[in-house]
């Protein structure tokens, strides 16, 4: 039977969370994609797969969206099987550096990627904990919240946002972990040309990237004793 999986940000067809969202509805799953605005792309698949695909409006900075859409979501499904928190927005000055980047912006972005992410695995937790196996939520990270491997001077606000997005996964896993009913995982998805320009040099599409997502987030669902922060190749990195 097929799975019932969400997908945060899914809104863009050259990015990464479209693509997943088409992978899993390629694989007959059931897709729950949300999006801050109406998306025209996912309108489009929408014509194509019907009830298998959800599309939900939320606004991660706001949590009575998150729980409004959760809600939604609960009239319309029992459970879900895998939450890939993919969303992402980042601050005008994200890649200024320490002394020209505007230190009042940052707060936003954390709230984006860390809270916001947060927000949206409280919303749906039950959902989740509903599945009638182990669910999995796969929050997507970045090498660039590594603290012990960065070597950047500028994006600050977005590798404090997946810094605070990788503790936030450590908390939650703390929580419920002893459980084992529903898994946690922060995942690099590898370098990908999520903005669809052909002269972008990372060596994934986002299509590519999704698949390869995909098959590792069916290897590790039932991982409970592994590293909390992988890569996309199924390595462990380093917080
Ligand atoms: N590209 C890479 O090489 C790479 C490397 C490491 C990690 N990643 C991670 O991979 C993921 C996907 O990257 P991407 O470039 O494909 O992402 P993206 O397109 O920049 O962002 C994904 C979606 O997040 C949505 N979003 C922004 N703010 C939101 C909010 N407040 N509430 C709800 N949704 C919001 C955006 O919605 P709108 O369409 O409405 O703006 C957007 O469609 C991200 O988590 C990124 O950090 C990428």
């Amino acid at each position: 039977m097929g799975k019932n999986v969400m997908v945060t940000g899914a809104g863009r067809a050259y990015a990464l969370g479209y693509n997943l969202v088409l992978r899993y509805l390629e694989a007959g799953d059931t897709v729950i994609a949300t999006v801050r605005k109406k998306s025209d792309d996912l309108e489009k698949l929408k014509e194509q797969y019907g009830s298998r695909l959800i599309i939900l409006t939320m606004d991660l900075l706001d949590t009575a969206s998150v729980n409004a859409a959760a809600e939604e979501l609960a009239g319309k499904t029992d459970h879900l099987d895998l939450l890939i928190n993919n969303a992402v927005g980042v601050s005008p000055d994200c890649d200024k550096g320490f002394f020209e980047a505007d230190l009042d912006l940052i707060a936003r972005t954390v709230d984006i990627i860390a809270v916001g992410t947060m927000r949206v695995i409280k919303a749906f937790y039950g959902l989740l904990h509903n599945c009638p196996g182990t669910s999995l939520i796969m929050n997507i990270s970045s090498e660039a919240g590594s603290i012990s491997r960065c070597y950047r001077t500028a994006q600050i606000d977005y590798g404090m946002g997946k810094a605070a997005l990788n503790m936030a996964t450590m908390n939650i896993w703390n929580t419920i972990k002893d459980e084992k009913k529903v898994n946690i995982f922060a995942v690099h998805p590898g370098w990908i040309r999520t903005d669809g320009r052909e002269d972008n040099p990372a060596p994934l599409s986002s299509y590519e990237a999704a698949g390869i997502l995909k098959d590792l987030f069916e290897k590790r669902a039932c991982d409970f004793e592994g590293h909390r922060f992988i890569t996309n190749e199924g390595e462990d990195y380093p917080f």
